[in-house]
């Protein structure tokens, strides 16, 4: 067997894995396991963790499967939890990905290899997503539904102005015949469906391709088919890197992050800057400065919970970003100055149904 090649930081948004899994340093050449039908390439949790993630850090995996997640982050000193319907090992939990036994914002870390549409029969369990069609009569209502809800999830368990990943492939039913020169087959974007449900939490940092080396790809006869019958096989998987902005966007009122960002309103309506200087600069939000930037939960009690680890200052975006306390602005104005109080019908907002 060749000796497998030495682990680098990649630095293009397109990626090649070398191998399935590689060789850690303290000699173990297996993350999770390459018999389980659609384990994810430990290499590329590996290129993740080191950049997204520090020694100590919580990773969580709501979809583990065989524990390649587990398996990388504590490889690399990382602490980590593994959730999957099916799970394969004593230390992954038994847990639908939309329900983790998990307090909020505790995980530095979420990545999540979900089932792409019904390709792979993961388990007998009616509650597993492998079962839903993203292509099918509802036109893949219930297998986005499903995820959008697993997303939902994740941004609850995932500390602010930390990162996810979302590793996926778009998928393609072939048909029977072609219409002229028009394959009669289906397919299903979920990459760029996927990729619309994680914009609404959280804020894009990359998207990197990553070259797919399935077996299915190494066999001639599905070139053919694909040949002949005017198709592609699906050459590529998405892996969508994105940020859970700061601050606790479920409770931190609109008017919190307008006081953080430095500014008020001004008798008139308009928003002015409190003090020249400040406008511009990132802040943090008041309720998190009020808590000295720590979070109850017990697992954030075991960190720093202020960003930085053993000194060395968090890499990575400011704490907040212009377009996010804007946008919380816009939000404020909308609604007036009471965040609580619904806008009057009549007054910009259409009215209700049925009145
Ligand atoms: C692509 S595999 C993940 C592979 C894994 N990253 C690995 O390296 O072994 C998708 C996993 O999602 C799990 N799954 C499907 N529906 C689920 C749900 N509702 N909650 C939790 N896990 C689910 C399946 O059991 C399967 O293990």
């Amino acid at each position: 067997m060749s000796p497998k090649p030495a682990l680098r930081i990649n630095t293009t948004t397109l990626w090649e894995y070398p191998s399935q899994h590689y060789a850690s340093a303290s000699g173990v050449t297996e993350q999770g396991d390459r018999d389980y039908v659609g384990a994810t390439p430990s290499w590329i949790l590996w290129q993740l963790l080191q950049r997204y993630t520090r020694p100590k850090d919580l990773v969580v995996d709501p979809m583990c499967g065989s524990g390649t997640t587990i398996d990388v982050a504590r490889d690399l000193g990382r602490r980590a939890l593994g959730y999957d319907l099916n799970p394969q090992r004593s230390d992954i939990f038994r847990a639908d990905a939309r329900h983790l036994p998990l307090e909020p914002e505790v995980a530095d870390f979420v990545f999540v290899d979900p089932p792409y549409s019904t390709h792979v029969d993961y388990s007998d369990d009616p509650a597993c997503i492998g079962k839903l069609s993203a292509g099918g009569d509802d036109n893949g209502r219930a297998y986005f539904d499903a995820m959008e809800r697993v997303i939902a999830e994740i941004d609850r368990v995932l500390r602010p102005d930390r990162c996810m990943a979302l590793y996926v492939s778009d998928s393609y039913q072939k048909g029977s015949g072609a219409l002229g020169r028009c394959p009669r087959g289906r397919l299903m974007p979920i990459g760029f469906e996927l990729f619309m449900r994680l914009r609404r939490p959280f804020v894009p940092v990359d998207v990197v391709t990553v070259v797919r080396h399935n077996r299915k790809l190494e066999q001639g006869n599905f070139h053919k088919a694909a040949e002949e019958e005017n198709f592609f096989l699906r050459g590529f998987n998405y892996l969508f890197i994105m940020r859970k902005p700061p601050g606790d966007r479920r409770s931190q009122a609109p008017r919190d992050r307008v006081e953080a960002r430095g500014e008020r309103r001004g008798k008139h309506g308009t928003d002015r800057p409190r003090d020249r200087q400040g406008a511009g600069k990132t802040v943090r939000p008041t309720s998190e400065r009020r808590k000295g930037g720590k979070s109850s939960t017990p697992a954030s009690r075991e960190d720093s919970g202020s960003g930085q680890r053993s000194g060395v200052p968090r890499k990575g975006p400011p704490a907040a970003t212009r377009s996010d306390e804007d946008r919380a602005l816009r939000e404020f104005r909308r609604r007036g100055r009471n965040p609580r109080r619904a806008p009057k019908p009549g007054k910009g907002t259409p009215p209700k149904k049925g009145t």
